[in-house]
């Protein structure tokens, strides 16, 4: 089976959060089950930079917003891929600095639309073998918006591959005017309620889900909940409609990046069945990290953790508010890493200026740092409003760092709340709260910082989270198991 893996992140090369984890991790998996995969990528900057040597595959002809773009397909090999990766450059859309979607500002680029068209219609293009290369692909699976027009181009070929489509979050549209829709020389066909037009505008993951023949989102309760009004972001209706072809497949950890045994980020390592002394040594080098001169001292007292996205999903300001008052009711210390909006970054800044003994923060990206929290942490904070998967609080759980977390989402479908039942059961391996509200944090917070002073059982939590296996060979075999239904068919 051949197939096209589109996506506009893919770690190590380019990540701005789980999409990336997953554009590694899964295309690697499909592949060690016999699947012939290239992996598409637009040619952004901090990418080509990477990458050694690139061969030419070809050029194309795509039409931009006004103006038609020459497009060279680069082909390169990197040591983390067994298989080619394909890149769409073209300097005028993608040679730009750092982040792939937003200007240094944190603004979009005012241009995405026509970025994200013309990645898309080299897509397609590929996939009809456009390039004359031989190579044409059995599924083409695209990701989220900025690949949404994928589908919706791919539905104008006569013979057209198995197109899969995962929506990775509902809360990012791709939602453009009708001026770029007409500038962007779409096919009218589109503009209708049942094609890509959307109030008045045009999605481009609404085209996404319309012209794909299965939809994917990555965890089952997430499929669920997308559903509903709460969760729909106007598209519930339309996703209830086409619930024949959606489907929930859980995210997994790729254990060969996310392993506290073998993991080279970190100065030392553990398994399950030796926790100690590698956890404690992780947690003195993190609160060395962060200039504390003592950490011995700090070691008996609970480390709770965060790494996130600094954005409203995420719950960040519930974390915010209930930091005063379990500083003055508790002995817990806090170390928080993240990037996002302005508003939050400064209420973490602030904190950590009033509380520099502790409340440590680091501002910023950084994926070796993200690496020595899961790991010197004694318990990971992620009270996200909604979570279509969260790969963080499996990767937790792999690292022994209970993970506290709303009842939503992938995060219901992957953390075991320690009830009396559970932990009798010797099922319990983190702890689950029902509303996104600061006093129902705090208490949860509370319930863990008990059993955290209570050694044995705390181990038990921990090393239950160790054991569970969330790798991706299943997600992988469930992602082969659509691909194969739709080619039969
Ligand atoms: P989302 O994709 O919604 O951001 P996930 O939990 O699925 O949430 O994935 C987040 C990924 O991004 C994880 O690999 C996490 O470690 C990483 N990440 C997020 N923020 C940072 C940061 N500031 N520094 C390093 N890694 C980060
Ligand atoms: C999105 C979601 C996150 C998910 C990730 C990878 O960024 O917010 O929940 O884990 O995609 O699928």
């Amino acid at each position: 089976m051949k197939l096209l893996f589109v996506t506009s992140e893919a770690y190590p090369l380019v990540k701005t959060g789980g999409l990336g984890d997953v554009a590694y991790s899964l295309p690697v998996a499909l592949q060690r089950a016999d699947v012939d995969v290239r992996l598409l990528l637009p040619g952004y900057r901090e990418l080509l930079r990477k990458l050694r040597s690139v061969q030419i595959l070809g050029w194309l002809e795509l039409q931009g917003a006004g103006q038609v773009h020459t497009v060279r397909i680069l082909q390169s090999q990197h040591p983390d891929y067994p298989f080619p990766l394909w890149i769409v450059d073209c300097p005028a859309l993608f040679d730009r600095p750092g982040n792939p979607y937003l200007q240094p500002n944190g603004y979009d680029w005012a241009d995405n639309a026509e970025r994200f068209t013309v990645f898309s219609r080299a897509a397609a293009e590929l996939a009809r073998d456009a390039l004359g290369i031989g190579w044409t692909p059995d599924v083409v699976h695209a990701h989220d918006w900025q690949t949404g027009l994928v589908p919706a181009f791919l539905d104008m070929l006569p013979q057209r591959p198995q197109r899969v489509f995962t929506i990775h979050n509902m809360a990012y549209g791709g939602h453009f005017s009708q001026a770029d829709f007409v500038n962007l020389h779409l096919p009218s066909y589109w503009w209708s309620a049942e094609g890509a037009e959307f109030y008045g505008g045009f999605s481009m993951l609404k085209a996404g889900i319309v012209y794909s023949d299965v939809v994917t989102t990555v965890s089952p309760t997430y499929a669920r909940e997308i559903c509903t009004p709460a969760f729909g972001y106007g598209m519930d209706g339309l996703l209830q409609s086409r619930s024949y072809k959606l489907h929930g497949i859980l995210n997994g950890v790729d254990n060969d990046v996310w392993n506290p045994a073998t993991d080279p980020q970190l100065p030392a390592h553990y398994s399950a069945d030796a926790i100690q002394p590698g956890k404690s040594q992780n947690k003195a080098a993190l609160l060395q990290r962060f200039g504390v001169k003592n950490p011995a001292e700090h070691l008996p007292f609970p480390l709770l953790g965060m790494v996130s996205r600094l954005v409203e999903q995420k719950g960040v300001d519930l974390i915010i508010n209930a930091i005063p008052s379990l500083l003055a009711s508790t002995d817990a210390r806090f170390v928080l890493i993240g990037a996002g909006h302005g508003y939050f970054e400064q209420r973490l800044r602030e904190l950590a200026a009033q509380h520099p003994e502790r409340v440590f923060v680091f501002i910023g990206y950084d994926e070796q740092l993200a690496h020595l929290l899961e790991a010197g942490a004694d318990m990971f904070l992620m009270p996200s409003r909604f979570e279509p998967c969260g790969l963080n609080q499996m990767y937790s759980l792999r690292y022994g760092t209970p993970p506290l977390v709303l009842h939503t989402g992938g995060l219901a479908d992957t953390v075991v709340d320690t009830s009396a039942v559970n932990l009798e059961q010797g099922i319990a391996d983190g702890f689950v709260f029902h509303e996104p509200l600061t006093s129902a944090l705090k208490g949860t917070i509370l319930r863990a910082i008990d059993y955290f002073y209570q050694p044995t059982v705390w181990q038990h939590i921990q090393t239950t989270g160790m054991k569970h296996a969330f790798g991706w060979d299943n997600s992988a075999a469930a992602y082969l198991a659509l691909y194969k239904k739709g080619a039969s068919q």
